[in-house]
């Protein structure tokens, strides 16, 4: 009888230990024995691609925000179209749009040369995203690791989960929160477009006739609406590109919010956080816009939290070889 207690305890014991240890928690140290200089090879080939495209570091953060709102950060945007895949990358936020999948690819095969099988598609992009920020002047941070790669995509969870340029305030603060963000992790998030760039469709109906009004937005500043009607012409096919950043186009600080302060934010959802009367987000814009430090602070502990959203980890998953297809 005591022997059965025993070893029903020792059982809960050791079913809790695992639940606790390797189930659920990502760690800084996750590589520290299995590829201690896993850092350094992302941040060379980081380094060496930023000098043909500088724009690559806000790819990657971008790639990593659609990786982790559909299924978790989980490499799921990585699968190319396969047998059984279809893959994220043509759903609506992705096609034509995110980019940065070669890069990727480079530091896959750098790592594989390094310590083969061990580094996950998922972490590359978590670790891409914050060496980017950094090597653009933004914070730096240590980053969880251990997430393992999906052998699976979601097409209509991408077209579903991931906010669009067009959408309300209350609806973008609704999709975040089922991602467990809350207002200030989407005010601290979207600071990330203090870097990169959009094409003139994502914000084009701002310009020329908002919501059917035959007027542009309100909400737009008149000197920017006239340099970006230049930009983006009424009649143009919308492929043309515009900084987010019209300040600092390619460093990591807080002009996003002081842009967002003088109503020159690039999409309707930026320009939503500060414009939209009554909502929370426009405290948090001039907190932000006020304090870079405490802008800074905020993102890298939302940064932290998108980079928790349900990762596979312990036996979940896979590591995969390339991170275009699964093993
Ligand atoms: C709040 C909801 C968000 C919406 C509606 C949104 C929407 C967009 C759109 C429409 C573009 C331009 C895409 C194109 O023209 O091809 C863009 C670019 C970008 N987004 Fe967001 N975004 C949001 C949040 C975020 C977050 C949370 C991050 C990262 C933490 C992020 C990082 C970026 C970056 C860095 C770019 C520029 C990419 C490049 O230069 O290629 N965005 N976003
Ligand atoms: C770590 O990686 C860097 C960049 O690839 C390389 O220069 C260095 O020799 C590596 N160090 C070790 C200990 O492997
Ligand atoms: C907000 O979400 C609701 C419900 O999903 C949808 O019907 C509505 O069109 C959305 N509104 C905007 C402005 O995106
Ligand atoms: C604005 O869009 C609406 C709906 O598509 C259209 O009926 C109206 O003519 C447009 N106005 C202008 C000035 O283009
Ligand atoms: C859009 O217009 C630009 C400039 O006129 C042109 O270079 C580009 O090829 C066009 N793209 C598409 C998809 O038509």
């Amino acid at each position: 009888m005591s022997v059965l207690r025993f070893a029903i305890v020792a059982a809960f014991f050791l079913i809790s230990l695992f639940v606790l240890c390797c189930n659920s928690q990502l760690t800084e140290t996750f590589y520290s024995s299995s590829c201690s200089n896993v850092s350094d090879v992302v941040r060379n080939i980081l380094q060496q691609a930023q000098q043909s495209d500088v724009r690559i570091g806000a790819k990657l953060i971008r790639l990593h925000f659609h990786d982790c709102f559909v299924d978790g950060c989980d490499g799921s945007i990585l699968l190319d179209n396969a047998d059984g895949i279809q893959s994220e990358k043509d759903a609506g936020p992705n096609m034509n749009s995110a980019d940065g999948f070669d890069v990727v690819d480079d530091i896959k095969t750098a790592l594989e040369n390094v310590c083969p099988g061990v580094v996950s598609c998922a972490d590359i992009l978590a670790l891409a995203s914050q060496i980017s920020v950094t090597l653009g002047g933004g914070p730096s941070w240590e980053v969880s690791l251990g997430r393992r790669d999906s052998r699976k995509a979601n097409p209509s969870g991408a077209n579903g989960d991931i906010p669009s340029p067009l959408e309300s305030l209350n609806n973008i603060t609704s999709k975040f929160s089922a991602k467990g963000l809350d207002s200030t992790d989407l005010v601290a998030l979207s600071g990330a477009h203090t870097f990169g760039k959009a094409k003139c469709g994502t914000f084009s109906h701002r310009l020329y006739n908002f919501s059917n009004t035959g007027n542009p937005d309100p909400s737009m500043d008149s000197t920017y609406l006239n340099t970006l009607r230049l930009t983006c012409p009424q009649d143009g096919n919308g492929t043309t590109l515009a900084n987010l950043d019209y300040s600092s186009p390619y460093g990591f600080d807080n002009n996003y919010y002081t842009n967002l302060q003088s109503n020159r934010g690039l999409l309707q959802t930026d320009q939503e956080l500060f414009s939209t009367s009554g909502a929370d987000t426009v405290a948090t814009v001039n907190r932000f816009g006020k304090s870079q430090s405490e802008f800074f602070n905020a993102f890298v502990q939302s940064m932290i939290k998108m980079g928790n959203i349900s990762p596979l980890t312990g036996n979940n998953g896979e590591i995969r070889a390339d991170c275009k297809r699964v093993n």
